[in-house]
């Protein structure tokens, strides 16, 4: 079965506004990535799914690495450049730089880093994979860096700020479903 691209049900998915950085055939190039996943604590890596058509797969498949930034909230702007057109015929990083967005060298890696944004991870690449229509490429972080802005949202095709906190159950719901896991404990 498929969940179509735009599809009521892919838009239930709430992601991350993930700005992937490269540099390799098509010179430096950045593009808009919610597939962005921190999957390992130790070691850190993260994962993007990639099209595989796409200037980025090809730029990290030639260099093993990457720049994962998390788009700040004030930075949807960024990221609809950056998914906007393609680093095949397009040189993103030079419009965003006409916009006045900043960019730093990485410390380990070749392909330059945003400022601005909300956490930034240089990746090294320690697999890749074909998932379906698109590549899998799993980085171990090599060097990461935060600022204290908040995160962007992205949820049905929109962006979003992180919003209102769910507040905790009162005491006695927690303490009833503290009652009820211990009446269902395997074993016991
Ligand atoms: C908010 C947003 C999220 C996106 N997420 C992804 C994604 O997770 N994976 C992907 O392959 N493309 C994603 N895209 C589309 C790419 O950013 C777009 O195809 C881009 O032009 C690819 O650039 P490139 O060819 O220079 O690598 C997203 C676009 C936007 C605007």
């Amino acid at each position: 079965m498929n969940v179509e691209y735009g599809s009521e049900e892919a838009h239930k998915f709430v992601t991350n506004v993930g700005l992937v950085t490269s540099d390799g055939p098509h010179g430096p190039n950045v593009m808009a990535c919610e597939w962005t996943h921190h999957v390992s604590y130790e070691p850190g890596l993260i994962v993007i799914n990639v099209d595989a058509a796409d200037a980025t797969a090809d730029n990290i498949r030639a260099t093993g690495e990457f720049g994962v930034s998390l788009a700040a909230e004030d930075q949807s702007v960024v990221s609809s450049v950056a998914g906007g057109s393609h680093g095949q015929s397009v040189d993103k990083i030079a419009v965003l730089k006409e916009m006045g967005v900043e960019f730093y060298a990485g410390k380990k890696i070749k392909a330059p880093m945003i400022k601005g944004v909300a956490l930034s991870v240089e990746c090294r690449v320690v697999e890749t994979r074909e998932l379906g229509d698109h590549v899998m490429f799993v980085g171990e972080a090599v060097d990461v860096r935060m600022s204290d802005k908040p995160p962007l949202v992205y949820h049905g095709g929109k962006y979003w700020k992180v919003g209102e906190r769910v507040e905790k159950p009162s005491q006695d719901v927690l303490e009833s479903i503290k009652r009820l896991v211990e009446k269902h404990r395997k074993g016991a």
